[in-house]
């Protein structure tokens, strides 16, 4: 029989961080080598996906590439027979499948993804410092009150004005921001559906925030199903059995090295807070020594009141592949919170070092290769399932 497919797909257009390293690349890795031979797993890059918000296209071809190097040299064995590398833009059969899909998916489904509303809305950062330029402009006299009156004749004569003016301010925003949002940033979840049923994916490994889709995708499939009366699609599992199955990446979510209630993210937003993995290993280790922590005084894993100690005891813990609780036992209760980062620095630093030795071995055309090969057994597959879809729908006889 045939293996089970378990399909994910890798990122294209952002350059990692310590952050999908620790919780998305090296998890997936560990899973290949743990299922290799079980399963078939296809792990595509979603370069149709990348610019469903504004990016640098002139990066776009390089940094794909250089993702499945980056892929490669974390340790990904993808000259493992079971395992398929291929760009989603190079199997046309993706593009026609979502527009089959579409017709089958209502708007209001897609209205309901919390991702697309998220991603089509504008930061309340972004807002507010435009509604101060605004104010300067515009209402000169609100914007001296802001800056010069007492907290009571502030209080007393311009608190509701200014108010009401920012929430009509903040609503025209987002509205605007919404109009402006692409039609492929809210088609998004039917193109992802098309990556999973066109390969008969049962097993879709990805984090919390993709759970919406992969119901979707269910939805989707059950319903052609239904409809056509036959079984087009093999329908993916319960997001609960994905879960239990794999439970990639919950729980990991390594924290900004400056604002630790925060997620890691691009560094642009937070320069020093973020550690990019072709950042240089000594500068690296600085960012975790002047990492913020607390006043507590003891070290202690406790996500809600020290933060940004539990951080570096995770970031500690997956570093040197050792058990969160064995890491715990051997930090808690001691004192010296500067002991803990530099030992926390060691580790990251060791850490980029090899990742980007290894790197410099993957060459661009050893990935090209490889790609180019999946490429063209994995268009078999999916014209396939199109060409069964296509008839379903009546467009082939
Ligand atoms: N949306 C996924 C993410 O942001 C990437 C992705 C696209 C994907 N198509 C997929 C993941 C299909 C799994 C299966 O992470």
């Amino acid at each position: 029989m045939d293996k089970e497919v378990i399909l994910t797909g890798l990122r294209s257009n952002a350059e990692f961080h310590l952050g999908n390293y620790l919780g998305a690349i090296k998890p997936m890795v560990r899973l290949q080598h743990e299922l290799k031979g079980q399963y078939q797993l296809n792990m595509f890059v979603p370069d149709l996906h990348s610019f469903t918000t504004p990016i640098d296209h002139s990066k776009l071809y390089q940094q794909t590439i250089d993702n499945v190097r980056l892929y490669m040299a974390a340790g990904m064995d993808i000259n493992h027979t079971d395992t398929y590398v291929y760009r989603q833009s190079r199997i046309p059969a993706h593009s026609e499948m979502t527009w089959i899909l579409g017709c089958f998916t209502n708007m209001g489904e897609l209205n309901r993804m919390t991702q697309y509303k998220e991603k089509a809305q504008k930061s309340d950062k972004e807002i507010s410092e435009l509604f101060f330029q605004l104010l300067e402009e515009k209402y000169p006299e609100y914007h001296k009150a802001l800056h010069e009156s007492s907290d009571t004749e502030y209080e007393k004569t311009y608190k509701k004005q200014i108010s009401e003016l920012y929430l009509r301010w903040h609503e025209a925003s987002q509205e605007l921001a919404y109009e402006q949002s692409s039609a492929g940033l809210f088609i998004y979840p039917v193109l992802m559906a098309a990556d999973i049923l066109l390969y008969n994916a049962k097993w879709v490994p990805v984090g919390d925030d993709q759970r919406q889709h992969v119901e979707l995708t269910r939805d989707v499939a059950i319903r052609m199903n239904n409809k056509f009366n036959q079984e087009l699609f093999t329908v993916p599992h319960e997001w609960n059995k994905q879960l239990e199955f794999i439970g990639i990446d919950n729980g990991v979510r390594i924290r900004s090295l400056r604002n630790p209630e925060k997620k890691m993210s691009k560094s642009i937003d937070d320069p020093a807070g973020t550690i990019m993995l072709s950042d240089n290993p000594d500068e690296a280790a600085k960012k975790i020594m002047s990492a913020t922590t607390d006043s507590v005084g003891k070290i202690n894993y406790d996500w809600d009141k020290q933060a940004g100690v539990t951080n570096l005891l995770q970031i500690l813990a997956l570093t040197e592949d050792k058990d969160q609780d064995e890491v715990n036992k051997q930090w808690g209760g001691q004192d010296s919170y500067g002991q803990l980062k530099e030992a926390v620095a060691d580790s990251v630093k060791m850490t980029l070092q090899n990742l980007q030795a290894q790197l410099s071995d993957v060459t661009t055309t050893q990935v090209e290769e490889k790609l180019a090969a999946d490429e063209a057994k994995m268009s078999a597959v999916a014209n396939a399932t199109l060409e069964k879809v296509q008839k379903a729908v009546g467009l082939r006889s």
